[in-house]
């Protein structure tokens, strides 16, 4: 006990300690590891030698709760979702059955409807995945089914399939279509107009193309919330494109999906209704930690068709209600009940808590645009719809600009108080700030253009 509650004490600690200046520690590999001096003892150590190495984790881990913390789509964490892991974590059970996991079977199911409703199916269904790059996999999945049903039994008889992304699409898409064995040169990139949105022109041009080829179309996939801008694809005129030619939509939501929430940004996805699938992960903008992420299915019965086995495994689906058995809509045995993060926190914040999170951030994503737009030496490399803001430093006197900015990076993280993604944009290095959690205020932004300010001019002398 005495040793569950000296851990616990320290991850309070790190919970509730605010305004942490320093988030990341410099420090390289070999030194982390010497200092770490890791072992797999052959007898256990002491309690205290296992605090000392907690200790040493949290001092170097970064600190991704804090206000520094711009990076990545998601970081901070609500207490009930932390609280959630420890009783997913002490209630140890796994998704697969109702027999095995009853009342998380429940609360899942309960929760795939919330927001199956918020997309406006009505009906449909879905499943808690191990992340947006597998919710991704589903619906390519899905989608060969419904073009093509009979691979099922007897693979793909040498059809060649063609999905449809854009330039701007996350690379899980092109990872799940070579798991699939869908060939990298049946990936069709669709250009994307200047504010990085699919050309439905161009898209329809494409399908063209490929039954000109005697191909089989097989899957279109919009993003809501784009990795780099943010931005959405426009996923109405894509969908009558779809329906047009009679194509499976899969919609990537993983990072915008929040934006259902607010009626200030719901127009962003506007259409979400008509795809057929969408991966949305509450990991990111919602704030629940690592993971917690869903792939959802108009009708749930293409799901079912991809993730069950012609006859159910004798050894598992044999309760006396498997009909509610979530082992048969999943391509996961064992899974945990990450629903219970979800769950717990929206108990807590209510549906009202969700939109106010969300345009929060939206406020705070268009405050730093204005700083950028206003500042002499800062350009945005993007139009804005979402908390992504794209910029980089200029000057006339910087010839190498790319490098500049690659090293203003470098240098920001190497002081450890502000963590900023590195991208690419149209082949141009930018920087870009996301505003993903709701401790990053107007102060925080500030500091940030400060600190890129004094890195800048170090860097120019
Ligand atoms: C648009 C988009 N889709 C999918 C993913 C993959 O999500 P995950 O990291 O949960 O696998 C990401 C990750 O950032 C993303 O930005």
């Amino acid at each position: 006990m005495k040793f569950f509650d000296d851990f616990v004490k320290l991850i309070k600690e790190h919970i509730f300690t605010k305004d942490t200046k320093i988030i990341r520690q410099n420090i390289d590999f070999n030194k982390l590891n010497k200092e770490f001096e890791l072992t797999t003892p052959p007898t256990p150590i002491s309690d205290e030698e296992v605090i000392n190495y907690l200790k040493k984790y949290l001092n170097y881990s970064v600190k991704t709760n804090q206000p520094g913390f711009l990076q990545s789509l998601w970081g901070g964490s609500h207490i009930p979702a932390i609280l959630g892991e420890l009783l997913i974590a002490s209630t140890n059970t796994s998704m697969y059955t109702f027999d095995t996991a009853p009342v998380a079977t429940v609360i899942e199911k309960s929760m795939i409807s919330k927001l199956t409703d918020l997309i406006g199916w009505g009906k449909g269904g879905g499943t808690f995945t191990s992340g947006g790059s597998n919710g991704n996999l589903l619906g390519l999945l899905c989608a060969r089914n419904y073009s093509f049903p009979e691979y099922i039994k007897k693979g793909n008889l040498g059809k060649e399939f063609q999905i449809y992304i854009s330039s701007e699409s996350h690379y899980s898409i092109e990872n799940a279509a070579k798991i699939m064995g869908i060939g990298i040169e049946n990936i069709i990139k669709v250009n994307c107009d200047k504010n990085g949105k699919m050309k439905v022109q161009d898209l329809e041009k494409e399908i063209k193309n490929t039954l000109n080829n005697s191909k089989i179309p097989m899957c279109v996939v919009a993003t809501g919330g784009t990795t780099i801008r943010g931005n959405f694809d426009p996923i109405n005129e894509i969908s009558k494109v779809c329906k047009k030619y009679d194509i499976w939509h899969h919609l990537d939501a993983a990072w915008g999906g929040a934006a259902l929430f607010s009626n200030k940004s719901q127009y962003l996805l506007d259409g979400i209704d008509k795809v057929d699938s969408i991966c949305w992960d509450p990991h990111k903008l919602m704030g629940l930690p690592l993971i917690c992420s869903t792939f959802l299915v108009k009708n749930l019965s293409n799901l079912r068709a991809i993730a069950s086995c012609e006859k159910d495994p004798s050894y598992l689906f044999h309760g006396k209600e498997n009909n509610f058995d979530l082992g048969k809509t999943s391509l996961a045995c064992g899974r945990r009940a990450d629903v219970i993060k979800l769950w717990l926190t929206w108990l807590t914040l209510g549906t009202e808590g969700w939109a106010k999170r969300v345009e929060y951030c939206l406020d705070m994503a268009s405050y730093l645009e204005q700083i950028v737009k206003q500042h002499k030496n800062l350009e945005l490399m993007s139009s804005r719809e979402f908390t992504n803001v794209c910029f980089r430093w200029v000057s006339k006197e910087i010839n190498e600009i790319d490098e500049f900015n690659i090293e203003l990076r470098q240098k920001l993280v190497a002081n450890g108080e502000y963590m900023v993604s590195l991208a690419q944009l149209e082949g141009v290095q930018i920087l870009r700030p996301v505003i993903a959690h709701p401790t990053i205020t107007k102060s925080t932004l500030d500091g940030l253009i400060i600190e890129i300010e004094t890195i800048a001019k170090s860097l120019s002398k």
